[in-house]
């Protein structure tokens, strides 16, 4: 059984619970409220935290067991890390901060808490984040695993927050826990194997956004090829599963505003086709289509959180499948575009999905911004590591919202270079051009690439291949995919799109 999770507010003071959390900050004792609970374990602060070696840092914790005078399996000093009233601490640090809490309660078996947040804790805002980290931390994708191990963790855990306004962060922690299952409905859609996932599985799950009150049309494999879709349809040739092309419509911003819209690379598996790819490794490929989960999650966070803003999500599912129908090095398509491609390698078949799905965003729904998100290439692991997702832009104004919702959310963007120069590398001898330029600035090629379907629309290419999968845990990931993507357009979409 998976573990659940339940948040809750409280008022002030702190109630009995199995653990009582408060927080100091780096080289300061325990403030306001929090004195007072420290005070009535009769302990010397300044003693107990140099004898543990306890500094306030971010992450470190302070672990008193059976504390006098307090109603408490345990008493958890967190560290706060620098507290400086000029320098508020960024909502990424809020969510670590939660993450690293639900991690400790989590080692502790813990079944409930009481978490004391006053002073400059308290800001609504921060503990919404405090609460997504909380979430984020704690989720598993475990479903398969038919034997537990003995030493499993408690299998329910409430967490009370106590704060001085509750109702009003009630409503922050609403509006953000949206997010936060917007990201987690990401990964478990990445995380879910391609045996069980396939492109009409996905489309099913995205067209589930319907309850929400999202507008869903899914264009199957005649309406692709009515639209002359035959990049998209190239891909899904050579797999028994056909594709699917999903949109996603929120509209809760004024009627007459064009919507911002998002695009999904959505390739349920990719064996890289006849260009197979080595076995090392390639199960990793049932994520390729992070960045269609990140857009179906996205859909959701702001369909639930009933943002104020018109947005599309267009997401293109296929299978990339060696088979005796699958495409072949050399063979030439049409786009929908008209643009025709010699495709000279079947494994760089994403910017094929994208090319369709982008030209038909831009077409058909006449989008003030777009932004696509792509496993897309390895290269971009190479350059950036898991630490940036490459952004593209033909726009500088664009690409400067994106940059500062990465570094507001903690998804971080770092901004690659684009130029005509690139083109020569894609050029082709028999059409106008080709899928691949081999490896000379890989991800630069794709992205050249993508460009040739996006019109003068303010448009941005987010490579995730880098940060979707495989992750290096972190205080707010626990598992192999992040879900990355979903809380940065959220950002993106409540700082720059949303009325107020
Ligand atoms: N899905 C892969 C990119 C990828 C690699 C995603 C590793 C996540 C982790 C993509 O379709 C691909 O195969 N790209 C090729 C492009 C090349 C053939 C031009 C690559 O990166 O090698
Ligand atoms: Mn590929
Ligand atoms: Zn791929």
């Amino acid at each position: 059984m998976p573990q659940t999770l339940t948040i809750r507010t409280a008022p002030l003071p702190v109630t009995p619970a199995g653990i009582i959390v408060i927080y100091a900050g780096e080289g300061m004792p325990p403030r306001g409220a929090a004195a007072d609970v420290w005070a009535t374990t009769g302990l010397d602060f300044a003693r107990v935290a140099a004898g543990a070696g306890f500094k306030g840092k971010q992450g470190q914790v302070l672990d008193i067991a059976a504390p006098n005078g307090l109603e408490a399996r345990r008493l958890f000093v967190l560290g706060a890390g620098k507290i400086d009233p000029d320098k508020p601490a960024t909502a990424a640090a809020w969510t670590d901060r939660g993450g690293s809490l639900a991690a400790k309660l989590l080692a502790a078996n813990a079944e409930t808490a009481a978490v004391l947040l006053d002073g400059h804790e308290a800001m609504p805002a921060a503990i919404a984040e405090l609460a997504a980290g909380l979430r984020l931390r704690q989720y598993r994708f475990d479903k398969y695993k038919a034997r537990k191990k003995d030493d499993e963790s408690a299998n329910s855990l409430t967490v009370t927050l106590h704060v001085p306004d509750p109702a009003a962060a009630d409503a922050a922690i609403a509006s953000r826990m949206s997010v936060a299952e917007g990201t987690i409905l990401a990964r478990d859609l990445i995380n879910e194997p391609a045996n069980v996932l396939g492109t009409v599985e996905f489309a099913e799950r995205a067209a589930a956004l319907g309850a929400l009150g999202v507008g869903i049309e899914v264009l199957g494999e005649a309406e692709l090829r009515a639209l002359g879709m035959e990049a998209m349809l190239a891909v899904a040739q050579g797999s028994p599963r056909p594709p699917r092309l999903v949109v996603m419509r929120w509209t809760g911003g004024k009627p007459d505003v064009a919507p911002i819209a998002f695009v999904g690379k959505g390739v349920v598996f990719d064996t890289g086709g006849i260009s197979i790819k080595p076995a090392l490794n390639m199960e990793d490929m049932k994520g390729d289509m992070g960045g269609a989960a990140a857009v179906t999650g996205l859909m959701q966070a702001l369909a639930t959180r009933k943002a104020k803003v018109n947005a599309v999500g267009v997401i293109g599912l296929v299978e990339n499948m060696p088979s005796g129908t699958a495409i072949r090095p050399g063979d030439i398509v049409r786009a929908a575009s008209g643009v025709t491609i010699e495709i000279v390698n079947t494994d760089a078949e994403g910017r094929l999905v994208l090319a369709d799905a982008l030209w038909y965003t831009q077409e058909k729904l006449k989008p003030l911004a777009m932004v696509n998100l792509a496993t897309l290439t390895g290269a971009i692991g190479v350059a950036l590591g898991s630490e940036h997702a490459g952004l593209f832009s033909n726009n500088d104004e664009f690409a400067a919202k994106l940059l500062a919702a990465g570094l507001a959310t903690g998804e971080k963007l770092w901004r690659m270079p684009m130029g005509p120069a690139y083109d020569k590398l894609i050029e082709s001898r028999f059409a106008d051009i080709k899928n691949s330029g081999g490896r000379p600035a890989g991800s630069i090629t794709a992205a050249q690439f993508l460009a040739r379907f996006v019109g003068n629309v303010p448009w941005a290419h987010l490579d995730i291949a880098g940060v979707a999968l495989g992750s290096p845990s972190s205080e707010t990931n626990a598992g192999w995919t992040s879900g990355f993507g979903v809380t940065l357009l959220d950002r993106l979409v409540r700082d720059n799109y949303e009325d107020k």
